[in-house]
């Protein structure tokens, strides 16, 4: 859990982080995060939309894990998008996450409802606060999360710092090709949020037939076919037993050919993204 990739920025980030979406704020997200620290995960992945960051704070600070040897992202909402509102959510993020810096900071989606006619502006706007944040090195890392390539298209005409993330839905039902070649063309690396499909995943039988033949779960499986795609995976659990079984990934490897079987799993538990409506 402590390997890592490297951004286009030369940061290093460990390859599986923990989710946290869907993760209650209180207790939950507090006792699960502190057990992922304990379990060796040292990269959290949340945001203010979670409504956790204060909990996901107070676990890392509890945990004793020195700062230095943590990697946290944290995202900007959607009613924070441009560039005073987007400087203002980041303080309070860090704030509430009692950090003096986040590891990773990233534009949660690129076009929500409320800002439909004017998206491109507002992308460009935020992203210039967001590497004001980066010089600052309030965030040692800047990206985005929810892109298409039009968005991505839109924000390279003015960004100077390329996005170094961009965090996406990401599993073998729902494959994203598309985003997924161009964030490699582009130097950047894909994130996989729900990358056992929030569950959903466990539906799929071909997937039991690999895991079976590894003596793995179907959720470790997934996940090893996620890092041998090159993606970095970040799974999400509130019960300590799974959180320790996503991090044994790293004793057996897929095969071409059962990579292959994964590949071609998309839509296999219908999650395939309509790319209309991942603008919200
Ligand atoms: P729970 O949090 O109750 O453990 P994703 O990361 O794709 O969003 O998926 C998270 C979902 O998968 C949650 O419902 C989580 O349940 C469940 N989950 C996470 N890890 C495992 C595992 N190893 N085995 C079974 N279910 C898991």
């Amino acid at each position: 859990l402590t390997d890592t990739y490297s951004l286009n920025n030369g940061t290093k980030i460990p390859i599986v982080g923990f989710g946290t979406w869907q993760t209650p704020d209180g207790q939950v997200a507090y006792d699960s995060v502190l057990a992922a620290l304990k379990a060796g995960y040292r990269h959290i992945d949340t945001a203010a939309a979670y409504g956790n960051e204060e909990s996901v704070g107070k676990a890392i600070a509890d945990s004793g894990v020195a700062r230095e040897d943590l990697f946290v992202t944290t995202k900007l909402w959607n009613a924070d998008h441009g560039y005073e509102a987007a400087k203002a959510a980041l303080k309070t993020s860090l704030k509430k996450l009692g950090l003096d810096y986040v590891d990773l900071y990233l534009i949660h989606w690129p076009n929500p409802a409320a800002m439909r006619d004017n998206w491109e502006q507002l992308n460009a706007d935020t992203w210039r606060a967001m590497e004001e944040a980066y010089a600052d090195r309030k965030a040692r890392a800047i990206g985005v999360s929810n892109f298409r390539p039009k968005h991505l298209d839109a924000l390279l005409k003015t960004a100077k710092v390329v996005p170094a993330v961009n965090q996406i839905f990401l599993n073998p039902s729902d494959t994203e090709d598309e985003v997924v070649a161009y964030n490699r063309d582009h130097g950047i690396l894909s994130e996989a949020y729900s990358p056992l499909g929030t569950g959903k995943i466990f539906g799929i039988p071909e997937l039991k037939t690999v895991a079976d033949k590894y003596h793995k779960s179907v959720a470790q499986v997934v996940l090893r076919w996620s890092l041998q795609r090159g993606f970095l995976p970040l799974p999400k659990s509130v019960h300590a037993d799974r959180i320790q079984q996503n991090t044994e990934l790293f004793d057996f490897e897929l095969s071409d050919a059962d990579m292959q079987v994964i590949n071609g799993l998309h839509g296999a538990a219908g999650l395939a993204n309509d790319p209309d409506k991942v603008d919200f």
